[in-house]
């Protein structure tokens, strides 16, 4: 009999859950919106396998109505903070993750955040849209230098890198904290606070975790160039968003370009950000190309498929096991 598995959305990118279904009996969320935890408990009992988005909470609750046959959660995604991951451990239930396949992609938006923030593209765009471009002149629309100018990134993992790399087209100098990575030839490793004293542009590509929740506050911000530029493609949560808003509005920093937010999604509730002239926003895109959201359900599939015929999972979240126990 083929096993159940849970999928949290209908009509996936790519060929993923099509092959999913060729092996196991798929039950997907056919609503269409987000479901809500209620809708996800009610469809669990009985499954062997979740395949989830890096925002679909997963948490001991959704394991327990899904019984003692649940083995794997397969996340499409690269963050995992939407797990609980004590409650997996508990349960012995392996959860992945989507390293590898999502870095270069993310990496190009972080470059385009960049861009659009100190180069003030989206405020420029928008003022010749509504017709008030009637002169050319010099001290219209100035914005900051990208070449030259020296990238700090917090955090120094595949996407860190993949960044790290894209820098050198445009002669920058690149800096990382990681404590974890050491100076590879093309970012030199510092302590954080020679970062962000140094850097014109701050990039973020940690991992939300209980360290590094609002790792970028007040101090961090104050500790900033007033010209530097602050860059987001990891998750909301790693920067307090009203300390941001402070620092832009008061001119304590020159911009920001933000994918991620501490409330996502947010409908028409905008946050400040959204409207604030010198932050660039963008819906949580960093991954957004239908060959990269069609290669992370991929591995979430194969991750799914691997575990449930008792292989060791491809890309288990780090220092977690690879085997169902
Ligand atoms: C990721 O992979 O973590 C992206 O942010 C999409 O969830």
């Amino acid at each position: 009999m083929k096993k159940r598995v849970l999928v949290t959305r209908e009509n996936l990118p790519g060929h993923g859950v099509g092959r999913l279904s060729e092996a196991a009996e798929v039950v997907a969320w056919p609503g269409d919106g987000k479901p809500g935890h209620s809708d996800l408990a009610a469809l669990a009992p009985g499954t062997s396998g979740v395949l989830a988005l890096g925002n679909d909470p997963v948490d001991g609750a959704l394991m327990d109505a899904a019984g003692p046959s649940l083995r794997v959660v397969g996340l499409a995604s690269m963050g995992f903070d939407n797990v609980d991951r004590a409650a997996a451990a508990e349960r012995g239930i392996v959860v992945t993750h989507t390293p590898g396949v999502l870095a270069e992609t993310t990496a190009d938006l972080t470059f385009a955040l960049i861009l659009a923030a100190r180069r003030r593209i989206g405020a420029a765009g928008a003022s010749l849209a509504e017709g008030s471009w009637g002169l050319f002149r010099m001290h219209d629309y100035l914005g900051l230098d990208i070449h030259g100018a020296t990238l700090g990134l917090i955090g120094y993992g595949q996407i860190g890198r993949a960044v790290a790399r894209r820098a050198q087209g445009f002669g920058m100098r690149v800096l990382h904290h990681d404590p974890y990575a050491p100076d590879d030839g093309l970012s030199a490793p510092v302590d954080l606070a020679t970062l962000l004293a140094e850097s014109d542009i701050v990039s973020l590509h940690v991992p939300l975790t209980e360290e590094t929740r609002h790792l970028v506050s007040a101090r961090e911000l104050a500790a900033m160039k007033p010209t530097a530029t602050l860059v987001s493609t990891s998750r909301g949560g790693v920067v307090d968003e009203e300390a941001l808003l402070a620092a832009v509005r008061g001119g304590r920093l020159h911009s920001a370009g933000l994918d991620v937010f501490e409330r996502e999604p947010m409908g028409r509730e905008l946050s400040p950000l959204v409207t604030e002239p010198h932050v660039v926003t963008l819906p949580h895109i960093g991954s957004a190309t239908e060959t990269t959201r069609a290669a992370m359900v991929d591995l979430a599939v194969d991750n799914i498929l691997d575990v449930l015929a008792e292989r060791p999972a491809r890309t288990p979240l780090p220092g977690t096991p690879a085997a169902h126990v």
